[in-house]
């Protein structure tokens, strides 16, 4: 008796179905282990070892194991295997599992759905790995005792577990993380490629000769480049007796080399820094304690990113060199006014306003800016 027991047991557990089509829009197959795909419908039942294929359509499959869903998009392969404690789903395509409570082994990585349910979805090109990430609720990643927690628009590689650096082009990410335009502690870099003319920006201050550096010399050079079949008409080709056009263009090369590497190794305008810089500040402009407050926001707000003040910051969006800012007589009203809204005071400003301080730190900003009248002035102004 007990013999049979088992046996039925047993057996009622190798037949044990681990999903079922819900709902089908087009052609879906089941493939049995190894063996042929075959049509699959409403209802039709899949088991450990088999796989789920869409082709020009969609499927919905519940998942036995903790009333989960599989949702295919069109062109996906779902597999299952594991067994009933962990199920594991392989994805090849694109396909969303909402579930609760449960950890799924998704394509080699456990997912564990939040208790209120969650609903993850995967994207995997054939292959690899794919992405993970959560479209619904909440979901974690497990990996012994770490534990991710996947975000809303963060997909989450599967091979490493690391966030996925968006679609990878050859040159470089071809996207990554939405921008924020409320930034002001962004460091603005642009891709490796065009580290020279980044660089020939920082050489180049504005406003008097960016234009020149920027358009001009480049505009000039592009012009000779196209004069040089009509001014050099002569029929020798051997480099050996070309040597201008030879180190015209070796320089061009060298200049280019110099300038990429002098950009990608720029200092950037970090907070840190700026914030090491304010005690010689302080020195230089003879600032009051006030002022000197107000210097420490001046360098840990992103103003640096956009101003320069005795010689530290970076210049962008044409924002003026602030040393002498104070000998300009503007006033600590104004001052407060400007940074609360910077485009109803001097109309046309790309300033972002700073309207998140408190009276205080406007108080003390201003009085900084106000302080500092370059490192000529600044002796005075400190008694
Ligand atoms: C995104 C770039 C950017 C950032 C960040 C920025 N500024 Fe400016 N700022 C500008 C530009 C551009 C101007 C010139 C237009 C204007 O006067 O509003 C300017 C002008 C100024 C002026 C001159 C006003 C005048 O007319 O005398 C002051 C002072 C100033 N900014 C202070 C600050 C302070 C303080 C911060 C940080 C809290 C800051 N800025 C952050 C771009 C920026």
């Amino acid at each position: 008796m007990a013999l049979l027991a088992s046996a039925l047991a047993s057996c009622s557990k190798k037949s044990e179905s681990i999903a079922e089509v819900v709902d089908a829009r087009g052609e879906v197959e089941r493939q049995a282990g190894g063996g042929a795909p075959e049509a699959a419908s409403k209802g039709t039942r899949y088991y450990f070892g088999d796989a789920a294929h869409t082709r020009d359509g969609h499927a919905t499959l519940d998942v036995a194991s903790g009333g989960a869903k599989v949702v295919m998009e069109d062109h996906t392969t779902v597999r299952f295997g594991g067994d009933l404690q962990k199920v594991q789903i392989d994805v090849e395509g694109q396909a969303d599992l909402s579930g609760s409570m449960a950890v799924y082994a998704l394509n080699g990585r456990d997912v564990r759905m939040g208790e209120g349910g969650g609903k993850v979805r995967v994207n995997a090109k054939a292959g690899t790995k794919g992405t993970v990430e959560v479209v619904d609720g909440k979901a974690r990643i497990t990996e012994g005792t770490e534990v991710y927690e996947l975000e809303l628009g963060k997909p989450r590689d599967l091979q490493t577990g690391k966030e996925a650096p968006g679609d990878a082009g050859v040159l470089g990410p071809r996207y990554t993380e939405e921008a924020d335009p409320g930034t002001t502690s962004f460091v603005p870099r642009p891709d490796w490629y065009f580290y020279f003319l980044f660089y020939l920006l920082r050489i180049f201050k504005w406003p008097e000769s960016v234009f020149l550096g920027t358009v001009g010399i480049p505009t000039i050079l592009l012009i000779l480049l196209i004069l040089v079949p009509f001014l050099d008409r002569r029929r020798e080709r051997r480099l050996v007796r070309r040597p201008v056009a030879v180190v015209a263009a070796l320089l061009v090369i060298a200049s280019m080399g110099v300038l990429t590497y002098k950009g990608a190794t720029a200092e950037e305008a970090l907070a840190g820094e700026n914030l090491a810089l304010v005690p010689q500040w302080v020195e230089q402009q003879g600032l009051s304690e006030q002022g000197e407050a107000g210097a420490r926001i001046f360098a840990q707000a992103g103003c640096m990113n956009c101003h320069t003040y005795l010689g530290a910051g970076s210049t962008n969006l044409g924002a003026p060199d602030l040393s002498e800012e104070g000998a300009k007589g503007r006033g600590v009203e104004f001052q407060i006014q400007h940074l609360k809204c910077p485009s109803c005071v001097t109309p046309g400003s790309p300033m972002p306003a700073f309207d998140k301080f408190t009276d205080e730190q406007y108080q003390q900003l201003a009085t900084f800016l106000e302080e500092s009248k370059g490192s000529q002035g600044g002796g005075e102004a400190g008694g």
